[in-house]
């Protein structure tokens, strides 16, 4: 389990070297692994993920030009702009580079009519990149806590979610739901959070104390996963459209019975992924509310399974990771999370054999698919806060 500290420490310290004062503020948001539900949000669907004990950090000052600098000490460069400038879409193309977070950030809250004033500081982050653990979302909403620091604007959780999601659709192009950016923006310390995707209210669920949540990173890495990502998206509208409902939300497990004959074989099973996975998903909340780890763990399996088969998303490193994990003692389900085609499978376990459960999931993942993975037991974090840095 990570210390948090030596980042903030770190990021910090960097502040102080660069700028030759003291921040005014530390502005954290976490990544996230999401325990089941997946490719249910943009669906208007049902989601349970929890905020991690990793996240992205920002120190900083309001600058005395009205430009935003922010020095990247992950990627050892800075990014400089004058928010009041910003073009109505984003001008660069492609380079998915971590500036256009910010500058995308900057432009959602000027869309919606917020003040944007000018910030300097320094960020960095813990979350690893590409995984699927949310590290954009994660430094979108560290991005928005700064704004609103400097800008005095009220934080809302589910209105700057949806601001930062605005700003990875429109302006980084990436046509994602809202679960990783209103987990960042409101996940609670040791909850996870049933996120009803449609109305955005969350329900926090307590994470049982004697379970904990490991996250298997399989060291492969999805390519092409927008377009992948955008066409199951497609396939789901078009769905719903055959249903006439505004999203397969709004198709009951009845309702699917009586008319899958109707849908060709890939839409057939993309909706019938959606509609089950809901189902697991309310199921699994009111499990893990009762401290009913076995039941959850036995949901998690039939999800990995319906997005395998169903939906068509996982590949064999990450069926290897969950079989490799279901064989070890402790442990209650596996499955792989988020987008998928690469990535993380999440595990939840029992907590005295976490330790034990890891060493040996890493070694016979290395031995069977011959890549080093990387195994973090988590715990639910706090979602986005901020600090006064003085005294
Ligand atoms: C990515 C997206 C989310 C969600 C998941 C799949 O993480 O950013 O909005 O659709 O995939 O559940």
């Amino acid at each position: 389990m990570p210390d948090e500290s030596p980042l903030r420490e770190r990021v910090h310290a960097e502040f102080v070297r660069r700028f030759g004062s003291q921040p005014r503020w530390m502005a954290r948001a976490p990544g996230r692994v999401n325990l089941i539900g997946d490719h249910t949000d943009y669906n208007d669907g049902f989601v349970l993920p929890m905020a991690i004990d990793r996240a992205v950090w920002i120190a900083l000052r309001p600058s005395a030009d009205g430009w935003v600098r922010v020095y990247s000490l992950d990627f050892g460069e800075q990014a400089a702009f004058d928010p009041t400038a910003l073009p109505f879409e984003r001008a660069g193309e492609g380079a998915e580079s971590w500036s256009e977070y910010v500058r995308g950030v900057a432009w959602a809250l000027k869309e919606a009519g917020c003040a944007v004033q000018g910030w300097e500081g320094v960020a960095a982050g813990d979350v690893p990149l590409g995984a699927g653990l949310s590290s954009s979302a994660a430094l979108e909403l560290a991005v928005a806590r700064a704004f609103a620091s400097i800008g005095a604007l009220k934080w809302e959780p589910s209105a700057m979610a949806l601001i930062a999601q605005r700003a990875e659709n429109a302006w980084v192009g990436v046509n994602c739901g809202i679960m990783d950016q209103l987990i960042s923006a409101a996940g609670a310390e040791g909850h996870a959070l049933l996120i009803d995707c449609r109305s955005l209210e969350t329900r926090a669920v307590p994470m049982p104390p004697g379970a904990a949540v490991v996250v298997l990173d399989t060291a492969t890495r999805r390519g092409l996963v927008t377009s992948a990502y955008n066409e199951r998206r497609a396939q789901c509208e078009a769905a719903a459209r055959l249903f006439g409902v505004p999203a397969l939300r709004d198709v009951s497990a009845a309702a699917f019975a009586a008319r899958e004959h109707e849908l060709d074989e890939t839409t057939r099973r993309r909706a019938r992924h959606v509609i089950t996975e809901n189902a697991r998903t309310l199921e699994a909340a009111d499990a893990l509310a009762r401290g009913d780890v076995a039941a959850v763990g036995t949901l998690m399996n039939a999800s990995h399974e319906s997005l395998r088969s169903d939906f068509s998303v996982s590949r064999p490193e990450l069926d290897a990771m969950v079989e490799l994990a279901r064989a070890e003692r402790g442990c209650f389900g596996a499955r792989m999370t988020g987008a998928g085609f690469g990535g993380c499978a999440v595990a939840l376990v029992a907590r005295d054999a976490a330790a034990e459960f890891s060493a040996a999931v890493s070694a016979s993942y290395e031995a069977a698919v011959g890549l080093r993975p990387a195994v973090y037991v988590c715990r639910a974090s706090q979602g986005a806060s901020l600090e006064s840095a003085l005294g």
